[in-house]
């Protein structure tokens, strides 16, 4: 009787582990199908491969001809990077001598440097057509270099600019001056930080605000206050989605180390509905609204541009639905909903992304602009997610100080940023904001179109992506004609135009003229030179034979 009992519980026992164990493999499978297919979408894989790639570069010979162009083209394209390269070396002179100078000692340099076209193509780019690190000053939608070149400035620093060097150089100055006397004294705070909260509790309709020195720190409070409130250790971040440089937010390529609390799923996805119905352990969802520009898709860079497969197309309405159905899963589930506005928080409209698609979230981070031109990250959120200790349990905290937090020259200039932000002149900015922007697009497509140029831009709003409409593997040149017109990039070259709001038609048409001159002075110098019988796929899979022979050789080196 007793034997019986004890095969029952242990057949109990054994049926209860086999059903658990299938529900974890459920769970997991349901984790897996909620993944985006790409290789941003499964971070492990990409960290893994990208160990294996191989480094390998392409003599002066092969760079002309690497997409088998005849040699007729080739000699054309030779010539066409040769006027290039001695444009460079006379107009750009001083620059381009203190910047070399410069890249010696300033790792971010060396860096940005060598990550501006794909590495195949870096060695012979940077001996020939090497690019300045330095300006002397900026002036309306323009910067000027050391040797007193003007450029129309399409980098935004960063998204930091949104109405205008000259707006923050005012935030900047007069911020400076209100806060003189005090000056750099820190814990205690200038009384300016009780407008700046006032203000951002009105702009972003939450609660309360705590103040941090970056973008990236910003982010990393909210979702350790996420995880602390709900008691959960996971955040889900979507393929792609850029959200600073910590690590829980960058589990693939650029962390040496893999993440365990992360999940990345795919955005706009039935699958990654279903996975925050059913899973526990989801503290927050953290979404940077950028990504409607490209969803799943990783911030662009022209370094990876090695065919003409980037795309970009936003569709608002498609986007609003899709945020409107994740806020109705969080509030089931008692998920933090993020929105992360640091880049487009004060670009589309006056309540930043929460306004423009009509989705409230739990928690925002701002930063970038909002610094009126100084270092800034800001977290605003519902009073009870925002609080860092519990009533009835003393020691358990959650740590969230900084030195530099709620600096005083900070909070003057941001005040500067806020007083005028609100004012019916920048307020009156928003208005047929994106219908300006839409429109300027269009007519820059057009242009490009009836020229017969294999380039469009996608929009959202005045943030800009620009995609190559033929197969190309040259498509990363574009970014050393538009220098060369003046017009001013950041690192990641023809991937982000960014816009200031200050930019008038006539300004814009001058960049336009620019850009159509630059488009068609590398086509008329054959970059676009294309084989019908190539493809974007066969471009990727001679790639792949090149990096697997390279591979394959430097294993039999060693
Ligand atoms: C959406 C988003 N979040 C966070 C960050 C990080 O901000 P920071 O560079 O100030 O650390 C960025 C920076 O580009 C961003 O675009």
């Amino acid at each position: 009787m007793q034997w019986a009992t004890t095969t029952l519980a242990v057949c109990g026992l054994g049926a209860a582990a086999l059903a658990t164990s299938m529900l974890t493999l459920g769970r997991r499978l349901e984790l897996s199908q909620a993944k985006h297919r790409s290789l941003a979408g499964h971070a492990r894989m990409a960290r893994r491969l990208a160990g294996f790639v191989p480094f390998y570069d392409y003599d002066e010979e092969r760079f002309f001809a690497s997409d088998g162009a005849p040699a007729d083209i080739a000699d054309l394209r030779r010539t066409g990077f040769a006027r290039l390269s001695e444009l460079y070396k006379t107009r750009f002179a001083e620059t381009i001598s203190r910047s070399a100078e410069a890249a010696e000692a300033i790792s971010d340099l060396q860096f940005t440097g060598a990550y501006r076209v794909p590495f195949q193509y870096r060695r012979v780019v940077r001996a020939h057509l090497p690019l300045g690190a330095f300006l002397q000053s900026s002036n309306g939608v323009t910067v000027t270099d050391l040797d007193g070149n003007r450029f129309y400035d399409l980098t935004g620093s960063y998204g930091v600019n949104v109405f205008g060097y000259d707006f923050y150089k005012g935030t900047i100055e007069r911020g400076a001056a209100r806060v003189h006397e005090l000056g750099p004294v820190l814990g205690a705070y200038h009384p300016l930080i009780i407008e700046n909260t006032r203000r951002i509790k009105e702009i972003s309709g939450l609660d309360e605000v705590s103040f941090h020195m970056s973008g990236t720190e910003a982010v990393m409070q909210a979702v350790r206050l996420a995880r602390y409130h709900t008691r959960r250790s996971h955040l889900v971040r979507f393929c792609g989605a850029y959200h600073g440089w910590w690590g829980d937010v960058q589990p693939g390529i650029g962390n040496p180390l893999p993440t365990h609390e992360t999940y990345t799923l795919a955005e706009m996805s039935e699958d990654t509905l279903h996975v925050l119905r059913t899973r526990r352990d989801i503290a927050c969802v953290l979404v940077n609204p950028e990504q409607g520009l490209h969803p799943n898709a990783p911030a662009p860079t022209d370094s990876s541009l090695l065919d003409s497969t980037r795309s970009s197309h936003f569709d608002k309405a498609a986007y609003t639905e899709w945020l409107k159905r994740l806020r109705q899963v969080c509030s089931e589930r008692n998920i933090v909903l993020i929105f992360d506005e640091v880049f487009v928080g004060f670009r589309l409209a006056p309540g930043g992304a929460q306004e423009y698609f009509g989705v409230r979230a739990d928690l925002v981070t701002y930063g970038k602009t909002i610094g009126g031109g100084l270092p800034i990250g800001v977290v605003c959120g519902r009073k009870d997610l925002m609080k860092r200790f519990r009533d009835d349990r003393p020691a358990d905290i959650c740590f969230a100080r900084g030195t530099f937090n709620a600096h005083p020259y900070v909070m003057a200039a941001m005040n500067e940023f806020l007083r005028l932000f609100q004012t019916p002149d920048v307020q009156a900015l928003y208005r047929d904001l994106d219908a300006v922007w839409d429109g300027r697009a269009q007519r820059l497509n057009r242009r490009l179109a009836d020229e017969g140029l294999p380039v469009q831009v996608a929009n959202m709003s005045a943030l800009w992506v620009v995609c190559y409409t033929q197969p190309s593997r040259y498509n990363w040149m574009l970014q050393y004609y538009l220098r060369a017109q003046g017009v001013a990039l950041s690192w990641v070259g023809t991937a982000r135009l960014i816009f200031s709001l200050n930019y008038t038609d006539a300004d814009f048409d001058a960049v336009a003229d620019r850009f159509v001159a630059a488009a068609k002075a590398m086509q008329q110098d054959g970059w676009w030179w294309h084989d019908p019988a190539t493809t974007n796929r066969t471009i990727r899979r001679a790639i792949m034979k090149e990096m697997i022979a390279h591979r394959l050789f430097s294993r039999r080196k060693h």
